[in-house]
C-alpha cells in the first residue's frame, strides 16, 4: 500500500488489480506483455481508490464498483503511456516506459487500445451516464494535454491558462472517478455534484504538487525523472510565479539560460535557485492548499463516517506527499 490512508479499501484494491489483469487479458497477446507490466509496478492507485471511497460514502459498495475502478485506472494508465510519448520520458513507476520499451508508435496504439478497453468495460454496465462521465473525462484530458503543448515554450503563459490545462489533463479524471463512485450507490444529484467537486479540487492540488515534485522532489522516491518539465520547456506554476515576479534583467537572464538546447546541470541549478529566491515552492503549495480547502468544503456535503475521514486524510496526503 503506497498511500497509508487507503487501508480502508486495501482488500478491494487487490480485487481491482485482479480485474485489471482480466481486462488486459481480453486482448490476449497485444495488451498482455507490456501493458501488464505497466500495471504491475508502483502506481499509487489513487483513482480507483477514489471510485471505491466515493461509492462507499453513500452505501454498500456494489460489485460493479471494482470494474469501474479498474476501468478508471486503465484510462489513467493509457494517459500515462501517451504522456510519456508526449514528454519523451523513459522512466515511470521505477520502470522503463512503454515508449522506451516499444517505441512511440506502439505506445500510441497501446494507449488507444487500453482506452477503448476501459470504455468497453464501463459500457458493460449498461448505464449511459457512466459512459458519458468517463468519455467526458477522456475528452477533457486530451484537450488539457493539447493546451499544454500549445503553451510549451511560452514563458509568458498565464496562471489561468496553466490552471485550465491541469484541470483538463489531471483533475478531470479524478472528478470523474468520484462522480462514478457516487453514481453507483444512488447518491442524490447534489451528492454526485459534491463528490465531483471534491475530486476536481483534489486533482488540481495533486497536479500542482506533481509539478512541485518535478522541481524539488527525489527521483528515486517518485520512480520518474525530475526536471523534465523544464527540460521540455513546460512552464509550470512555480516557474510562472517566479517569472511574473521578476524584473526585466532577471527575465532576460532566465530566457538566456533557456536558449540552451539541453539544459546543463548548472543552468538547471540556476533556474531552481531563481525559483527559490522567489519563494515559488511556497506560493505553489499555498495555491494547492486552497484547492484542498475547497475539496474539504465539498466533502462536508456528504455523509459523515469513516469513509469521509479517509477521503479527508487523502487531502492531507496530496499536499505533503513525496511520491
Ligand atoms: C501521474 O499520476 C500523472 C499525474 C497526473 C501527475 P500519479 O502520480 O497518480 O501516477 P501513478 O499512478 O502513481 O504512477
Ligand atoms: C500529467 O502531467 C499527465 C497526465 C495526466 C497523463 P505530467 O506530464 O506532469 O505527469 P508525469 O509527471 O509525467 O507523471
Ligand atoms: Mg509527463
Ligand atoms: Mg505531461
Ligand atoms: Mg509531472
Amino acid at each position: 500500500m503506497v498511500i497509508s490512508s487507503l487501508k480502508l479499501v486495501e482488500s478491494d484494491l487487490l480485487r481491482v488489480e485482479e480485474q485489471l489483469v482480466t481486462l488486459l487479458e481480453k486482448r490476449g497477446g497485444v495488451l498482455k506483455g507490456p501493458a501488464e507490466m505497466m500495471f504491475r509496478g508502483g502506481g499509487k492507485r489513487l483513482r480507483p481508490a477514489l471510485v471505491l471511497l466515493s461509492c462507499r460514502l453513500f452505501g454498500p459498495q456494489p460489485e460493479s464498483a471494482i470494474s469501474i475502478a479498474a476501468a478508471v485506472e486503465m484510462v489513467h494508465g493509457a494517459s500515462l503511456i501517451h504522456d510519456d510519448v508526449i514528454d519523451d520520458t523513459d522512466l515511470r513507476r521505477g520502470q522503463p516506459t512503454m515508449k522506451a520499451l516499444s517505441g512511440n508508435r506502439i505506445a500510441v496504439l497501446l494507449g488507444d487500445l487500453l482506452l477503448c478497453q476501459a470504455l468497453l468495460a464501463v459500457a458493460e454496465l449498461d448505464r449511459v451516464v457512466l459512459v458519458q462521465v468517463v468519455s467526458q473525462a477522456v475528452a477533457d484530458m486530451t484537450a488539457g494535454q493539447i493546451l499544454e503543448l500549445r503553451q510549451q515554450g511560452n514563458v509568458e503563459t498565464q496562471v489561468a491558462d496553466y490552471l485550465r490545462m491541469i484541470e483538463g489533463k489531471t483533475a478531470a479524471l479524478m472528478e470523474a472517478g468520484c462522480r462514478l463512485g457516487a453514481l453507483l450507490t444512488g447518491a442524490t444529484p447534489a451528492e454526485v455534484e459534491a463528490c465531483g467537486q471534491f475530486g476536481l479540487n483534489l486533482g488540481m492540488a495533486f497536479q500542482i504538487s506533481d509539478d512541485v515534485l518535478d522541481i524539488w522532489g527525489d527521483p528515486d522516491k517518485l520512480g520518474k525523472p525530475t526536471g523534465s518539465d523544464l527540460r521540455e520547456r513546460k512552464y509550470t506554476l512555480p516557474f510562472l510565479y517566479a517569472y511574473q515576479q521578476s524584473l526585466k534583467p532577471q527575465r532576460n537572464l532566465v530566457r538566456q539560460l533557456l536558449t540552451q538546447e539541453s539544459l546543463e546541470p548548472g543552468a538547471m541549478q540556476a533556474l531552481v535557485q531563481w525559483m527559490d529566491q522567489n519563494h515559488s515552492r511556497e506560493h505553489a503549495i499555498e495555491l494547492a492548499e486552497k484547492y484542498v480547502q475547497q475539496a474539504r468544503a465539498a466533502l462536508r456535503q456528504t455523509p459523515d463516517g469513516p469513509t469521509r475521514t479517509t477521503l479527508e486524510e487523502l487531502l492531507d496526503y496530496v499536499v505533503n506527499r513525496e511520491h
